[in-house]
């Protein structure tokens, strides 16, 4: 028995006797002779069947695109005039002598085949016939080729990689939370992080001084283009740094994904630093994008810094820019005893975003270690003392005991992946993504839950 190869390894095989697996790509009839593109996760390869070998030719006749089929055959040269530059495997093709069926096919709902718009709601009900699709794999395997450099990149730096819960409580990111009801504590639940952000705080005051994760974050907020209820952060939290040492790392592991990674051009090195205020005056926009033609090979990467700590809510009440853990400026800090929101408003913070190409691929700060500035900053946001206790007690409890001064930043990898593969919407860039409207289509979620599972948690739906 020989072993079976990966498609693209035949290029090195030819006058020998392979054996392949994979899928049947395409069919292609010319008088007698059948023609298969056979296709695996290395790519596409052409299978030749002659009439002369009776048995295998019958066989090969019932074959369908999407059949899942195990051949052994000798690579050859193809007839001169029949080579196809656009494959690696063009030059060759195989010349079945055993074949075997292992599995039918029903007909796709939609050509694997060929790169055509495919309706969307199909594409994501049937997402493992997607992700058989060129683009969407290569996406994949860009993905893994640039959380693969990042993890690389961070154990080099010095930094541990550690999980923080999923199972946790509030944190506040500005977005609506996702809850899991307590079976054990009837009426307690849950919640899903919008981020690891107090986790990776207090594994400061746990001395590790140097921490990353490639984070799942949750926030239940309405969907965009760029945004996803469920999505990764490479998330970062350093002790003993000022904000240009974080800058600094994230732009050496940036310019080096670009370029080494992903082969595109970084517009400008070192990234362009504006405050809000430049930011604002200059392109009426926190997220902007400083390319002059919109040259999807090329990165403009920029900081934004300077962002005020407060901005006003809707309802006129003043809230986190960024989140409340973000420390003010030493110079304003005489601003914060103010009850007046005239006054707070004006206090700068050490939060910095980083921007490319008109998106915002990453934001963090420096944070407040001073308990006293942290509970204060929670009063302005209209947290009364006992809610103070109730929601951030363990942290306040913490910087009790020796924390370091630290700081750190998280940057959408979602994002930075879209950038980078040049796709319009994050979903493609995502195994499994939801719908615009929170869906996973492929497995009807969200969904009903049965009533003794409810009667469990003591949950009523309400009508
Ligand atoms: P922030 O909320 O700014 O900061 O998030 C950091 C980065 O995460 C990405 N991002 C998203 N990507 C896809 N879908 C979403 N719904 C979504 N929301 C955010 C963005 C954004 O810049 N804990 C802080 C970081 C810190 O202070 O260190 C935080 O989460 O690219």
């Amino acid at each position: 028995m020989i072993k079976r190869i990966p498609i693209i390894e035949t290029t090195e095989k030819t006058g020998q006797l392979v054996k392949l697996n994979g899928w049947v790509h395409s069919r292609r009839d010319h008088g007698k002779i059948i023609f298969i593109d056979l296709r695996d996760k290395s790519g596409l390869i052409q299978i030749v069947f002659l009439p002369e070998n009776k048995e295998i030719y019958q066989l090969a006749n019932a074959l369908r695109p999407e059949w899942v089929i195990s051949l052994e055959g000798k690579v050859q040269n193809r007839p001169k005039g029949m080579e196809n530059p656009k494959i690696p495997t063009g030059k060759i093709e195989v010349a079945v002598e055993k074949l075997e069926i292992l599995n039918q096919a029903k007909t796709p709902p939609f050509e694997i085949s060929e790169e055509k718009e495919i309706n969307e709601e199909v594409r994501l009900k049937y997402r493992y016939l997607d992700l058989r699709r060129e683009r969407m794999k290569n996406n994949l395997i860009l993905r893994h080729k640039v959380v693969k450099f990042i993890r690389d990149f961070m154990n080099d730096k010095g930094f541990l990689e550690i999980e923080t819960p999923i199972l946790t409580k509030a944190t506040p990111e500005g977005a609506r939370d996702y809850i899991v009801p307590s079976r054990i504590y009837p009426g307690k639940f849950y919640a899903l992080p919008q981020s690891p952000q107090q986790y990776k705080q207090l594994l400061m005051v746990a001395g590790l001084e140097k921490y990353f994760q490639i984070a799942r974050c949750f926030r239940d907020e309405d969907t965009r283009g760029d945004r996803q209820p469920e999505f990764t952060q490479l998330d970062i939290e350093m002790s003993f740094i000022t904000q240009d040492d974080i800058l600094n790392l994230i732009e050496e592991l940036y310019i080096e994904i670009a370029e080494k990674v992903a082969h595109k051009k970084v517009l400008q090195k070192p990234f362009p630093k504006f405050t809000y205020k430049e930011a604002m005056e200059k392109f009426s926009d926190d997220k902007f994008d400083l390319r002059k033609e919109k040259d999807p090979d090329v990165l403009a990467f920029a900081w934004v810094v300077d962002f005020p700590l407060f901005e006003k809510t809707e309802t006129k009440e003043l809230t986190s820019s960024h989140h409340p853990f973000t420390a003010p400026k030493d110079g304003d800090l005489h601003l914060l005893k103010s009850n007046n929101p005239k006054d707070l408003l004006k206090i700068r913070s050490w939060q910095h975003d980083l921007v490319c190409n008109g998106y915002e691929v990453g934001g963090g700060s420096i944070r407040i270690t001073n308990p006293k500035i942290q509970s204060r900053i929670f009063e302005i946001l209209g947290h009364s003392k006992e809610e103070i206790h109730r929601k951030f007690g363990h942290l306040l409890t913490a910087f009790e005991y020796g924390v370091p001064p630290h700081g750190g930043i998280a940057t959408g990898i979602d994002r930075l992946l879209s950038i980078l593969a040049d796709e319009p919407n994050i979903r493609e860039i995502m195994a499994f993504p939801k719908t615009g409207d929170g869906r996973d289509l492929m497995m009807s979620a969200p969904n009903e839950v049965s009533p003794a599972q409810l009667k469990e948690l003591r949950i009523k739906a309400a009508k």
